[in-house]
């Protein structure tokens, strides 16, 4: 749930309330844990221990200035255990506050994952309570405990937590005032929550890790999963246990800012979402007329270089030629289908969800102990970081291709219905990603996905990177349908090796190998034509064997530059067909191929 509160603060004007110092934590190094209300013994210890009625704590001779409180609760799935609490970092100063749901299928097997929503400042409750998290709100008054049990959840196959980060949101609270401000900085906080989490939930040590958000979410996790494989290495170096970082899954996120106001227009003026545009003309024009002006001031100021006062202005200018004609619309900024109704989150769920968690006995069900009541989302979090400029100055799809060059895994969705963080600027801003996959990414086709025999959306692969759209869906994927969508795409990110292997998908296999070996060849052209020519014919071959053979290709990789010598290109396409023939794939490439695979 990205920037509503942003974007409100800068049609306000943009007055920057406050420069907040950054404040060191309070208790360092050595110190002994201040963690207020906790008589418990501290010890690492299992969670089978754990109970309902206090918090446990439990820390790790590791993270001395870390610690985690946690208990057994009834809260929204009965089907599973179920346990919240606070990680308390930076020597018990913040407190960071989680749900953490078992896996409905088999917690002893299936991967993590984490949420987290957007904002900055907005409370992963949100995606919890709305989208896909165990429960719903209960919005007809049907249920005696205020939720409704989801049978969509992602826990339906994932153990599941909801991070509120950073500290501020949601029920996280600092003691003291402490405060994080930049996307940069709570990378730190979430790193230092993720590696004492395994710690403690020790049965899940190893398990891959999935992080996934939404809205400002694009800007948070290409930055947290850097953060996290960046610590990796420095952990492996040191013979350390590491985080076993394997997807990044961003929905209707803001990543690249550059195209977020061409996107907006699309939606808006054009027919990206609906067929009919729903906007005036006299409107459109003038938004038209503006684009190029905002692109522009945007490009110098935002994105070139980034200057901090001149990229306001330019953003302040976008913003009022280009935002406030969808707002003067009162439709719904996540939903274009919809009318914008209740707060500025634009759902009357939010009320709803802030007046549940608020309940003493919500309260006690969690054992939330921050002082303050509930905000679907911090004000004061989403002007600090605002002060920041965190938006804007960090270009955080460079992020992305970082990881996706290093073989993590993402996925880049989006609801075709929504505007604020809209599927167009993400198809953009992906299709211009640089990195090692783009000519891949571009020569490829895009393909209809399906569920239950119905098009979902539209898909696009290449390598570990997945775009997909969700057609009719919003900003936030409330609606069942799009939430059962949401979990076929997320089944299918988080098995692609089985599914690369399995002879059911013999078909998609044979496929992926020849679009990866047209593609190969036509580097090779490309590289002949401007007089390098690639010198290993076997790198190229075993590139395409890779693709096949997945696992092998590290092994033959290394065979090769220990061994094998430079040889002449022209050997390449026999090698390849006699290859070709082996696999047992047709001879011909299948032309269209209508079902999704990820
Ligand atoms: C802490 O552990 C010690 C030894 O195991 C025990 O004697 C003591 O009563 C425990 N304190 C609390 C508060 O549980
Ligand atoms: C929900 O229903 C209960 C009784 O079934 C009633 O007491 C309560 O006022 C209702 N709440 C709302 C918000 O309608
Ligand atoms: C809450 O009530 C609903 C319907 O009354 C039920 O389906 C659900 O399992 C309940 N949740 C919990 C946590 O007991
Ligand atoms: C990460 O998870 C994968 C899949 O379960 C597993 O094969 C691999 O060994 C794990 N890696 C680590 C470092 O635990
Ligand atoms: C929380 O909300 C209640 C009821 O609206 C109010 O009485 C109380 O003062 C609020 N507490 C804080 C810390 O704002």
């Amino acid at each position: 749930m990205f920037a509503a509160l942003m974007i409100l603060t800068l049609l306000a004007g943009s007055t920057l309330s406050s420069f907040h110092d950054y404040q060191t934590p309070l208790y360092a190094g050595t110190d002994p844990l201040r963690i207020h209300g906790v008589s418990t013994n501290i010890s690492t210890l299992k969670l089978s221990s754990v109970t309902f009625d206090t918090y446990t704590a439990l820390s790790h001779p590791r993270f001395p200035a870390h610690q985690v409180r946690v208990k057994k609760s009834n809260f929204c799935d009965p089907t599973v255990n179920v346990y919240t609490g606070y990680l308390d970092v930076d020597s018990g100063a913040k407190h960071l506050f989680f749900y953490f749901f078992e896996s409905r299928r088999d917690p002893a097997k299936d991967d993590v994952m984490m949420w987290i929503n957007g904002g900055p400042g907005c409370s992963s409750s949100m995606g919890l309570l709305m989208e896909l998290g165990p429960c719903s709100i209960d919005m007809q008054n049907v249920s005696s405990n205020g939720t409704i049990w989801n049978p969509y959840s992602w826990n339906a196959e994932a153990n599941i937590f909801f991070l509120d980060q950073p500290v501020g949101v949601g029920f996280s609270y600092a003691d003291y005032g402490e405060t994080v401000e930049t996307t940069e900085d709570a990378a730190k906080n979430v790193h230092a929550f993720l590696s004492i989490f395994f710690e403690s939930f020790s049965q899940f040590k190893g398990r891959p890790l999935h992080l996934a958000g939404e809205s400002y979410g694009g800007r948070y996790l290409p930055a947290f999963a850097s953060y996290v494989y960046d610590q990796n290495q420095v952990a492996l170096a040191e013979g350390r246990d590491t985080l076993n970082l394997t997807s990044v899954l961003i929905g209707n996120g803001i990543t690249d800012i550059s195209t977020l106001y061409a996107g907006r227009y699309e939606i808006e003026c054009g027919t990206a979402a609906l067929d009919v545009p729903f906007q005036f003309i006299s409107t459109c024009v003038r938004m038209k007329i503006a684009l190029p002006r905002c692109q522009e001031a945007m490009r110098q100021n935002c994105v070139d270089q980034f200057d901090a006062m001149n990229c306001r202005a330019a953003v302040n200018f976008c913003d009022s030629e280009l935002s406030t004609g969808y707002w003067a619309s009162g439709r719904n900024v996540y939903d274009i289908s919809k009318m914008c109704v209740g707060d500025s989150l634009c759902y009357l769920e939010d009320a709803a969800i802030k007046d549940f968690l608020d309940r003493p006995a919500t309260r006690e069900l969690l054992g939330v102990e921050a002082p303050n009541n509930f905000s679907a989302c911090s004000h004061d979090v989403g002007t600090n970081f605002n002060s920041h400029m965190d938006k804007w100055a960090v270009p955080a799809q460079n992020y992305v291709a970082g990881l996706l060059e290093r073989g993590i895994r993402m996925l880049i969705y989006a609801g075709t219905y929504d505007w604020q963080c809209n599927w167009v600027a993400n198809k953009l801003w992906v299709d211009k990603l640089d990195w090692t996959g783009q000519a891949e990414y571009n020569a490829r086709e895009w393909r209809d996905w399906v569920v239950d025999g119905k098009k979902a959306g539209e898909t696009k692969k290449a390598g570990v990177l997945i775009f997909a759209t969700i057609r009719g869906a919003g900003h936030m994927m409330s609606v069942s349908m799009f939430v059962r969508r949401l979990t076929v795409l997320l089944k299918r990110l988080m098995a692609p090796t089985s599914r690369m292997i399995s002879l059911q998908n013999r078909r998609q296999w044979c496929l992926d190998g020849w679009r990866r070996w047209n593609f190969e060849v036509h580097l090779l052209r490309r590289s002949i034509k401007f007089g390098f020519v690639r010198n290993d014919w076997s790198e190229f071959a075993i590139g395409w064997l890779g693709t096949m053979f997945p696992a092998w290709l590290h092994i033959l990789r290394m065979a090769y530059h220990g061994h094998f010598p430079s040889s002449p290109s022209f050997l390449i396409l026999p090698f390849l067909s006699v290859l070709k023939s082996l696999s047992g794939c047709p001879v011909a490439p299948l032309d269209h191929f209508h079902s999704f695979s990820a």
